[in-house]
C-alpha cells in the first residue's frame, strides 16, 4: 500500500524496506544514504537495508545512537548533529531513521533541528513505531523533569512500514504494542478490534503467522490511516488529535509514578484504558457490553492484569502535572459505546473509580466481576451527584 498524504508518503507492506528506502532516496535526488539506527535495529534491519543500497551502488553512511530511551537525550542530539556536520551533510540531504519509537523520536528531533531542518525518512522496526511513533511528526527527547518535554512537530518525508521487520521483535514488545492497537480500535474501528481479537494472542506470544498472513499488515494499515486522518485534521494536537491520548491520562501518570521502569508504554496504556472505561461506566458514557468486551480482550492479551503496585496518591500527583491540560483543565478522552468523547468535567469520584480499576484490581473484570459491578453501582451513584454538581457549577460560570 502506498499513498501520498499531506503529512508525507505512507508505504506499508511486507519485505519492502530496502526498495522503498532506495526509491525515497532516488526521489530526493540523494547523493548518498545516511542511515541512523541503534545497535539492535542496525543488526535486525539497518544492516540488510544498507547492504542492498551498497550493492545498488549507493555510498552508505551509518550513524548509531544508543539503544532505547537512552537515545532521547539532548547530549545524544548534540553528538548526532556534530556527526552530521563532520559528514558535511547539507540541507538538501535526506536522512533515514531505522528503529523503534525511541530512535525515530531522537533522529527526528535531530533532523528537525540540524541546519534548521533536513528531510527524514522513517523506517520503524517495532509495532509501536509502525502504528504510531514514526508517523505524525511528533519528535522529542526527554529531560530529567519528564519524558518528551523537548521536541518539535516536523513531518517525515516518508513513512515506510515493513511488517517483515517485526519478526525479530520480542514477545513483550509485541504484546505491549497491542495495547495501543486496542486503543485505536476503541476510537471507532470495529474491524481492528476483530483483528486483535482473532490474531492478537498469537502475535503477542511470538508467532509469525499473523505477520505472514497479512493480519499484522492490516492492523498497521488501519492504525496508520486512523493516525493520518487525525493528524491531517489537527497536526498540532489542539483538538481531534487529543483523542489519540485515550488511555494516556492515567497511563502516562502510571508510567511516571513507576519511574519509567518495569512498565512498557503499551502496558501502561492498557491500565489507562481499563481506568478510562471504568470512568466512562461511572459517568454513564459507555455501555457495560463495550467495557466488558475491551476488558476481556485486554485479559486475553494479558495486559494490565496484575496490579502495578503503585500508590494512588503518587499517580494522582503525576496526573496533576500532565501536559494534556488546556487552560489548567485536564482533558480526559473517555470511551463511549462506539468511539470517544473529550471531557474536562470528570468528577473526582469517577477519577477515583478509574484509579481503583487501573491500580488496585488490575483487570477488574476477571475474578472480581461482582466486586467491580458493586463498586461501579456505588460509584455511579456518587458520580451522578458529582456530575450534577459539576454541571451546575460550570453552568454558573458561563
Ligand atoms: N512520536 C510519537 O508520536 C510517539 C508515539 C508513541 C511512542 N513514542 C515514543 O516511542 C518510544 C517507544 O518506542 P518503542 O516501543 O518502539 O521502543 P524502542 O524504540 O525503545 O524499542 C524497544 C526495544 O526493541 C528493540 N527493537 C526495535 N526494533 C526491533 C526489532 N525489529 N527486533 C528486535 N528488537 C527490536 C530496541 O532495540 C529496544 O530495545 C518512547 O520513547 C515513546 O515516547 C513516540
Amino acid at each position: 500500500m502506498r499513498a501520498d498524504t499531506p503529512i508525507g508518503r505512507v508505504e506499508i507492506g511486507h519485505g519492502i524496506a530496502a526498495t522503498a528506502v532506495e526509491a525515497a532516496l532516488t526521489r530526493a535526488e540523494a547523493r548518498r544514504a545516511i542511515l541512523i539506527a541503534e545497535p539492535m535495529t542496525w543488526e535486525v534491519a539497518g544492516k540488510g537495508i544498507g547492504a542492498t543500497l551498497a550493492a545498488a551502488g549507493w555510498k552508505v553512511e551509518r550513524i548509531l545512537l544508543p539503544r532505547g530511551e537512552d537515545a532521547k537525550r539532548l547530549r545524544v542530539i548534540e553528538k548526532t548533529c556534530r556527526t552530521l556536520a563532520k559528514l558535511h551533510v547539507d540541507r538538501a540531504e535526506t536522512l533515514v531513521a531505522i528503529g523503534g519509537g525511541a530512535l525515530t523520536d531522537a533522529a527526528g528531533f535531530a533532523a528537525a533541528t540540524y541546519l534548521r531542518g533536513v528531510p527524514i525518512v522513517n523506517v520503524p522496526t517495532t509495532l509501536v513505531g509502525e502504528i504510531d511513533a514514526a508517523l505524525g511528526g511528533k519528535t522529542a527527547v526527554d529531560i530529567p523533569e519528564g519524558k518528551n518535554l523537548v521536541g518539535v512537530f516536523r513531518q517525515p518525508a516518508a513513512f515506510i512500514a515493513d511488517t517483515a521487520l517485526l519478526r525479530t521483535l520480542p514477545a513483550r514488545e509485541r504484546r505491549a504494542a497491542l495495547g495501543e492497537v486496542v486503543k485505536v480500535g476503541v476510537l471507532g474501528d470495529e474491524r481492528l478490534l476483530e483483528l486483535v481479537e482473532e490474531h492478537g494472542e498469537a502475535f503477542a506470544a511470538g508467532s509469525d503467522e499473523p505477520i505472514d498472513s497479512g493480519a499484522v499488515a492490516e492492523m498497521v494499515e488501519r492504525c496508520a490511516w486512523a493516525k493520518v486522518k487525525v493528524v491531517c485534521a489537527d497536526e498540532h494536537d489542539r483538538g481531534l488529535r487529543m483523542t489519540l491520548n485515550l488511555g494516556h491520562t492515567l497511563g502516562h501518570a502510571i508510567e511516571a509514578a513507576a519511574g519509567y521502569k518495569d512498565l512498557l508504554h503499551g502496558e501502561a496504556i492498557a491500565y489507562g484504558l481499563r481506568g478510562a472505561f471504568a470512568i466512562s461506566l461511572a459517568m454513564g458514557l459507555t455501555t457495560r457490553e463495550r467495557s466488558h468486551r475491551i476488558n476481556a480482550l485486554l485479559d486475553r492479551l494479558e495486559l494490565g492484569l496484575e496490579s502495578p503496585g503503585l500508590d494512588q496518591d503518587a499517580v494522582l500527583e503525576r496526573m496533576a502535572s500532565d501536559k494534556k491540560h488546556t487552560m489548567g483543565k485536564l482533558n480526559w478522552i473517555l470511551p463511549t459505546a462506539a468511539g470517544v468523547e473529550i471531557r474536562q468535567d470528570v468528577p473526582p469520584a469517577a477519577v477515583e473509580f478509574g484509579l481503583i480499576a487501573a491500580l488496585r484490581f488490575g483487570g477488574e473484570h476477571r475474578p472480581l466481576d461482582s466486586t467491580a459491578e458493586a463498586t461501579a453501582g456505588a460509584t455511579a451513584d456518587a458520580t451522578a451527584e458529582a456530575t450534577e454538581e459539576a454541571t451546575e457549577s460550570s453552568a454558573g460560570h458561563s
